[in-house]
């Protein structure tokens, strides 16, 4: 991994994701988690203050271990148990139905087998479990999706993997959930081809 890669992208992400829109984004998208939850990408942390009361365990998976200090402080300071697994999203080792609810932010954009993803994340997820999503993706408007697939491999350089043009709403559905909520909006002060959302949850079909 080279300076980039190991020392500069990880602050950059942690400083934008931490911004006041996405900070808020994470609470609309936590509110429903509880009982034990998987977190799939953690990244640096940034949903742990979000968990509500009812969350009993967080387990976090990510194949990357970004920012370590910054992140253990983190994990300290939350009042909510953190077990970390170093792992691909796309090969979980845990039980078929074990945890209440599974959870993703900005990160379906970025695991490259994001099919074999949403197949483990329907498989660990318990019957009656919730899937609780907030991430970005392909525009609905066909001028802004053209753009997405433009700069899509400029954008997965600069951004470590991040896809801009992924359709999040049906990548979830063709994995086998129903969509019980979504929200599609832009972010503020943010261009169309980054900023398009998709805020809400999915229940198995
Ligand atoms: C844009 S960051 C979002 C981080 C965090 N979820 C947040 O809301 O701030 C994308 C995350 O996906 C993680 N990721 C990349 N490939 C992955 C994979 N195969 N399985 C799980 N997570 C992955 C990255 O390491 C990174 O932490």
């Amino acid at each position: 991994m080279g300076l980039y890669e190991r020392v500069i992208f990880p602050r950059v992400l942690d400083f934008v994701m931490s911004q006041p829109p996405f900070e808020a984004q994470r609470s609309v998208a936590l509110a429903r988690a509880t009982g034990e939850v998987l977190e799939v990408g953690f990244g640096t942390g940034l949903n742990l203050r979000h968990y509500p009361p009812a969350v009993r365990k967080v387990v976090a998976v990510d194949p990357a271990d970004l920012l370590p200090q910054r992140v253990s402080q983190r994990i300290e300071q939350a009042v909510v148990p953190v077990e970390r697994v170093q792992r691909d999203g796309a090969q979980l080792p845990f039980d078929a139905g074990r945890f209440d609810c599974v959870v993703t932010t900005w990160t379906l954009c970025t695991i490259p087998d994001v099919a074999g993803a949403l197949a483990e994340i329907r498989r660990v997820l318990q019957p009656a479990g919730l899937y609780l999503f907030s991430e970005h993706g392909r525009s609905e408007m066909p001028g802004v999706a053209r753009w997405q697939d433009r700069l899509n491999g400029m954008q997965r350089w600069i951004g470590g993997g991040c896809n801009l043009n992924r359709p999040i709403a049906s990548l979830i559905e063709k994995a086998g959930f129903r969509i019980a909520s979504l929200e599609r909006f832009c972010l503020p002060r943010t261009p169309r081809i980054m900023g398009e959302q998709y805020l809400g949850y999915a229940v198995l079909d």
